[in-house]
């Protein structure tokens, strides 16, 4: 895997004002890098698909950044959940947040493990943070490979050694047959990977990015 500091990709943007009651899941500094990937892809009207939509928090990060993009987002109900689901919620709650404060987006409900991408068309983002067992990560990961364009990106959260469920993600993302063209944004949980259009690897703008810090990607 590349690594990358979080400086090269880093892109601000306006942070939406959360309620004490609402934690978000990005961890501090994140969703910046966010910002900076999804702007690579120079498209403000972007297409992005979420596995793991919990409370709708990452959502309403992701219209705060690019109010254009067209969001879609995928949640298990408790009674498709099987054993070992995590973090379930009944179905009321999921995207709750993201409902409560205007955004709109659409809802699929479904285990990623079963669900039927193809039929969604294809994204210029997938982020990736569902349940976060190695088997959970790596299926999300080859599933909806097929629904990212060529020249798309795909974003991993919770990434990271520092706590065991960011070892199975870490795991999973080292069993993935692109794995050595994942990028590791440095001082973040966050991975990511751009499809490539043909040859020649990553977009000239992400690779601009990481050369601008001295890094050579792809
Ligand atoms: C870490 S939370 C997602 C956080 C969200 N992306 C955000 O930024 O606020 C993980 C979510 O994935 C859902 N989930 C767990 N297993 C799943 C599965 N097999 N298919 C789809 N969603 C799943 C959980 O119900 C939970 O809502």
């Amino acid at each position: 895997m590349i690594e990358v500091p979080s400086q090269a990709l880093a892109r601000q943007y306006q942070e939406p004002a959360f309620p004490i009651s609402d934690t978000c899941s990005f961890w501090k500094g994140e969703s910046a890098v966010i910002c900076g990937i999804l702007g690579i892809l120079g498209k403000p009207d972007f297409r992005l698909l979420e596995v793991g939509t919990y409370r709708g928090c990452g959502l309403v990060h992701f219209h705060a950044m690019f109010p254009a993009a067209r969001l879609e987002s995928l949640n298990v109900l408790p009674e498709q959940a099987g054993i070992g689901g995590t973090e379930i919620l009944p179905r009321e709650e999921i995207g709750a947040y993201a409902v409560s404060v205007g955004v709109r987006y659409v809802q699929h409900f479904g285990d990623s493990r079963y669900f039927d991408f193809a039929g969604l068309g294809k994204f210029d983002a997938v982020f990736i943070d569902g349940n976060h067992h190695e088997e959970f990560v790596v299926c999300d990961s080859m599933r909806t490979l097929g629904a990212l364009v060529a020249g798309g990106v795909m974003i991993w959260h919770d990434c990271t050694d520092r706590y065991p469920m960011g070892q199975c993600v870490q795991r999973a993302l080292g069993r993935l047959p692109f794995a050595s063209q994942i990028v590791k944004v440095r001082g973040t949980t966050l991975c990511c990977y751009f499809k490539p259009v043909g040859p020649i690897g990553p977009p000239r703008r992400f690779r601009a990015a990481c050369r601008n810090i001295g890094q050579t990607v792809g």
